[in-house]
């Protein structure tokens, strides 16, 4: 594991945009595997910079992000899908139907959840996984548990994480309680992950890298990944 210890969140940001776009320039047909959430906004900021300059070409890349609420539609300011369009996919060069998502309105997220793990499957995985880590340590939308999920699925999320997304939602706005989210095992088939924690992460970013690998503690588990890197903000 290779931790990059920054100074600031834009440090941050155009120190994992660089690892993107690395990735891209050494396979242009890549699958990269994309977060939401504040902390990587600066990270695709500084993706579209290097766009713009021509630094970077996204005309063959695919994505598939983590997760999605349920009962958000894709034209929801709130949804992931309309977060993703709007921070990233309509300001790169990206086809818009090479990124995927899971459909937050499908009416049964378990069968949602198999067609999007086969999705994910038939593009081989993420030959790069971009993570930001929640207070309480879950990635994606895998909560604290008593074991490690594998694959797509739906998870009920924690009033911890609730409150904790309510800050992005406006007054009077519910903020979903279940999303489909990638699976543990999903996400440490990516070739690399790259995990990106700003200064408010300091603690859980301590107990996830040093403590004991437990489902209690989901991002402990990318100890045990054979290519991560950490780029936090001191
Ligand atoms: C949500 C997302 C996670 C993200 C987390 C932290 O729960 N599902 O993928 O890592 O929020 O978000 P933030 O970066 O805003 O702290």
């Amino acid at each position: 594991m290779r931790i990059i210890q920054t100074n600031s969140y834009e440090e941050m940001s155009v120190r994992a945009a660089g690892l993107l776009a690395a990735q891209v320039l050494l396979k242009p047909g890549c699958v990269l595997g994309l977060a939401t959430g504040s902390s990587p906004v600066g990270t695709y900021q500084e993706l579209i910079r290097m766009c713009e300059k021509g630094l970077v070409d996204f005309t063959q890349v695919k994505t598939v992000n983590l997760d999605e609420y349920c009962g958000l539609e894709s034209t929801n300011p709130q949804s992931y899908r309309y977060f993703m369009n709007k921070t990233l996919f309509e300001q790169i060069n990206i086809d818009l139907s090479n990124t995927y998502l899971p459909d937050g309105m499908a009416q049964d997220a378990a069968e949602e959840s198999k067609r999007y793990q086969a999705q994910v499957e038939k593009l081989g995985g993420a030959d790069l996984q971009l993570l930001g880590i929640g207070q309480n340590g879950h990635i994606g939308f895998n909560e604290p548990n008593d074991f490690f999920t594998r694959d797509v699925h739906e998870e009920k999320l924690t009033q911890s994480t609730i409150n904790a997304n309510s800050r992005l939602f406006g007054e009077g706005e519910t903020v979903p309680t279940t999303a489909i989210t990638m699976g543990i095992g999903n996400i440490m088939k990516a070739g690399k992950i790259v995990l990106i924690a700003g200064a408010d992460k300091k603690d859980i970013i301590e107990e996830a890298l040093y403590g004991p690998v437990t489902p209690k503690v989901p991002a402990s588990v990318l100890q045990l990944h054979k290519d991560v890197t950490v780029i936090t903000v001191q």
